[in-house]
């Protein structure tokens, strides 16, 4: 960016960035909710500026994660998702100079507010180049797919930030609530539009069929289409539901959300995993849409979370049919599991049976002390609704790499059934091990929680 000028993907503003100082001044030259849809720009010219620009882009990116976590592959011993990748353990948000986490927990949130010591990896996580926003898929991912289908899904202005370690297993399994005697059904595969015939045949209904054949085939989207306005070499021929939700899982394939305006105010988003949708009510971390078929029929028209029906006309939109083809997939989407929880009993609670000491007084303190359980309450772990944990208590407005850090607003209580598969968390995935999700609860909360209370909620976690 150094000297450059950015027109970002949504034409909010222009940028004239100086690096070398560290310091990106925003100017506002022309207010619009619209994305350009006439770029004048030729494609080649816009292929070699971003690209000469990506390096400075990625490097500025892994800095800011190098400086606010631990980013080191250490897998927990003995701990794994369902299908064997091993889950990461300890706290990887790194401290304030001088900080543990016990003298924090014992200040008020106005002063950790105004001594400025609340954890830079607490604070929003930004897009690997936020300005620019968009899909962007891990590295795996785009490997897979364009071994099966010969789809590429690589961008040539940026790539993936987190480290593959603190991602979810891929292919991840797949249970169906229909057939739960058939345990993981994905045999090992990842399903695409090549193999979920051959996979599926003879195991859903001929309507659930049709409604998988729609989740995995690809139409023209936002940074991937046939116009000048896509972020791939070659035109595309696009981006299917399951390139993110991949075997109906996540692959933590991330996006900017699409409510907000100006782009600096658009939260990262951590795609969510689709398992056990079927007893959820509200969709979407912030829109709280209130059913999958309304979120399946959204997200195609309005480009993808971008919430922009003009430019996805440009690009090619697919207007799926309500009562054939929403329904159908929405109905395919009904059927994915929470993966198998050997210790849980009916009530979704730990069976003493069959759960160590230090899973049953992580679930003590999880449902008393801690209050965990009154917007996570058993059996599904989500109370069906909006929090609004209110963590600008603790930090001032602040740009973090074109990203304004504010207040999150009321958020999807997500749930916590399977929690272990689906790294990193939170909507924008600022947190990368359930040790760190347990330090920010506790200073959210102000729980002021021991060691020991603290390494049995992780127990606990990853029995659910
Ligand atoms: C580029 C990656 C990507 C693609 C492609 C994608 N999704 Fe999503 N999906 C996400 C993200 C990210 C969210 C979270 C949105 C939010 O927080 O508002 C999401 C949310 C959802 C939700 C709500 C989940 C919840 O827990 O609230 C559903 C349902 C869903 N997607 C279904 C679909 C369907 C159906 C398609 C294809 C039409 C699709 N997705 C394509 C990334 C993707
Ligand atoms: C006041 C309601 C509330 C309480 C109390 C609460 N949570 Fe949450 N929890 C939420 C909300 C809302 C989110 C989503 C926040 C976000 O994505 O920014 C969440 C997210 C999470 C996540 C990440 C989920 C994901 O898919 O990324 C974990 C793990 C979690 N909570 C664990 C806990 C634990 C452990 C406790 C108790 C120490 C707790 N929560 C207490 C509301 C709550």
């Amino acid at each position: 960016m150094r000297g450059g000028r950015i027109i970002q993907g949504l034409g909010v503003s222009l940028i004239a960035g100086c690096a070398a100082l560290g310091v990106v001044l925003a100017q506002e030259v022309q207010k619009s909710s619209y994305s350009p849809v006439v770029i004048t720009e030729p494609f080649e010219k816009t292929v070699a500026r971003m690209k000469a620009s990506k390096a400075e882009v990625m490097k500025r990116q892994m800095d800011l994660l190098e400086e606010r976590y631990d980013l080191s592959n250490r897998p927990a011993p003995g701990v794994t998702m369902s299908r064997g990748k091993p889950v990461q353990e300890g706290v990887r948000v790194k401290l304030p100079p001088g900080m543990t986490w016990e003298k924090l927990a014992s200040m008020s949130p106005d002063e950790i507010k105004e001594k400025g010591l609340w954890p830079k990896g607490f604070l929003p996580l930004p897009h690997p180049n936020h300005a620019e926003g968009g899909m962007v898929f891990p590295k795996f991912v785009i490997d897979a797919i364009k071994k099966q289908e010969e789809r590429d899904l690589t961008r040539f202005d940026l790539d993936f930030d987190l480290p593959d370690h603190f991602l979810p297993e891929f292919p991840a399994p797949i249970y169906l609530t229909t057939r739960p005697d058939l345990g993981d059904v994905s045999r090992g595969q990842l399903v695409t539009i090549n193999n979920y015939y051959e996979l599926f045949n003879g195991i859903l209904n001929p309507k659930q069929l049709e409604g998988l054949r729609l989740l995995v085939t690809p139409f023209p989207q936002q940074q991937f289409n046939q116009t000048e306005d896509r972020r791939s070499e070659k035109p595309s021929r696009g981006v299917a539901c399951f390139d993110c939700h991949a075997n109906g899982h996540t692959n933590a394939a991330t996006h900017l959300v699409g409510d907000i305006r100006p782009q600096e105010f658009r939260h990262r988003i951590d795609t969510p995993s689709l398992r056990g949708v079927n007893v959820q009510r509200l969709f979407g971390s912030q829109r709280a849409l209130k059913s999958v078929e309304d979120f399946t029929e959204f997200e195609q028209r309005a480009a993808y979370f971008d919430g922009d029906p003009v430019i996805a006309t440009k690009k090619g939109v697919n207007i799926l049919e309500r009562g054939s083809q929403v329904h159908f997939m929405a109905e395919f989407q009904a059927l994915l599991d929470f993966p198998p929880a050997p210790k849980l009993n009916i009530y979704g609670k730990l069976d003493p049976s069959k759960a160590t000491p230090e899973e049953l007084r992580g679930q003590e303190i999880f449902f008393g002390k801690a209050q965990c359980g009154v917007c996570h309450p058993a059996p599904y772990y989500t109370d069906n609704m909006m929090h609004n944990l209110r963590t600008e208590r603790f930090y001032k407005p602040q740009m973090v790499n074109g990203r304004m850090a504010v207040a999150d607003g009321p958020i999807k209580t997500f749930t916590l059934r399977g929690i272990k598969d689906s790294p990193p968390y939170l909507h924008d995935g600022r947190l990368l091990t359930l040790e760190d999700t347990v330090e920010f609860f506790n200073l959210v909360q102000g729980l002021r929680l021991t060691e020991q209370e603290k390494k049995d909620l992780v127990a606990f976690l990853r029995a659910l």
